[in-house]
């Protein structure tokens, strides 16, 4: 983290020794072929690229050379997956996204482009080359013209790595980058969230006004002292400060930004929904779904885009929740009534599920 996040690229030969593919390629074409699972297919056939958005019914035949088909968010569809992210949590749960796979006849792949985020590519089957190159979102506009993909139309390589079975490359937000598969191989990424300045304010200050709890709302614009007047068109004086003051309380409202953040982080993704279940049975620990996103502050816990407050011993235990996605029957019984029953209520939402003996 401190020589190469966010600064510059680091190949690990071997990060991950024998690792597996987290699916086979016929499962990825039954994800790829789902309504649920956002894919993609992306072929060069004589030099001409193409894109399908899924759902992709039927893959192209694996003995054609030159196609990539990619399934993101595979961590809310299988458990194998989700460990595999799981296996990058030394970075803040806020700042991780998903895990992507990609599926490649030899030759395929994306083409030359660059992302706005970080991403560990990890070699999860077969071989890869990689051209990487630091021309990126400052440097280089160019795109290439008519093509259903972005791709940068003047890459200019300055490394290239060929990736095997458990090698893994990180590349920082902005570097261009190449992978083109050495026969059949399959590709795992670590995607984060990197959220924009204007995006976040967006997403927040729309949360705060939405909250029409909160005691700073209920108060109407009055103006008394209104007297007649010869310029109708004048937006009042007193009209922009109470404008201001409405803006500045909703933003002062004590732990008001605190929670809208912590919601707004572990807001479930579209597509994602939960199977519910029972209460949870006497001495059994928990496991976060691996659908589930948690996260905590110093008041408060987060859950799926809901927000509760704790302190003490509870909160104590929901961090250990969030933060180990497990939770022991010994430490389930150490928590409060209050507490508990929230577990319960969670548990019925499918949000945690009962597992015997959590560590
Ligand atoms: C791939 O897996 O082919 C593409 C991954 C990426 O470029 O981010
Ligand atoms: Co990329």
């Amino acid at each position: 983290m401190r020589r190469h996040w966010q600064k510059k690229p680091l190949l690990v030969r071997q990060a991950l020794p024998g690792v597996q593919p987290p699916v086979s390629r016929r499962q990825l074409a039954e994800l790829a072929a789902s309504e649920d699972v956002e894919s993609r297919l992306i072929s060069r056939f004589d030099g001409r690229w193409a894109l399908r958005q899924g759902p992709v019914a039927k893959l192209l035949p694996y003995s054609k050379a030159g196609w990539t088909v990619l399934v993101q968010g595979l961590d809310l569809h299988l458990p194998e997956a989700r460990e595999l992210l799981d296996r990058f949590r030394f970075v803040p749960e806020a700042r991780l996204d998903d895990l992507m796979i990609s599926y490649a006849t030899d030759g395929g792949g994306v083409g030359p482009h660059f992302d706005s985020y970080d991403v560990f590519l990890i070699q999860v089957q077969g071989k890869r080359l990689w051209r990487i190159g630091r021309q990126g979102m400052a440097t280089s506009g160019a795109l290439v013209e008519g093509a259903p993909v972005k791709l940068l139309a003047d890459f200019e390589p300055e490394q290239e790595f060929e990736l095997d079975a458990g090698d893994m490359l990180y590349l920082p937000p902005g570097w261009a980058h190449d992978g083109i598969a050495v026969g059949e191989c399959m590709t795992c990424s670590v995607g984060f969230r990197t959220p924009w300045r204007a995006e976040l304010a967006r997403e927040l200050l729309q949360r705060l006004m939405d909250d029409d709890s909160r005691a700073y709302q209920n108060r109407m614009y009055s103006d008394p002292k209104q007297p007649a007047t010869s310029a109708p068109g004048e937006v009042p004086q007193q009209l922009l400060d109470f404008a201001r003051d409405a803006t500045e309380r909703a933003l002062k409202e004590p732990l008001a930004l605190e929670r809208a953040l912590g919601e707004a982080l572990t807001e479930p993704k579209p597509r994602v929904w939960f199977e519910t279940g029972d209460v949870l049975p006497a001495g059994m620990g928990v496991a976060l779904d691996r659908r589930s996103r948690m996260m905590y502050d110093r008041a408060h816990v987060f859950l799926n885009g809901e927000s509760y407050r704790a302190a003490g011993r509870d909160a104590r235990l929901m961090r250990v929740l969030a933060d180990q996605r497990a939770l022991s029957a010994k430490e389930i019984a150490a928590l409060s009534k209050g507490a508990r029953e929230l577990l319960d209520q969670w548990c019925e939402d499918g949000w945690v599920q009962p597992v015997a003996g959590t560590r």
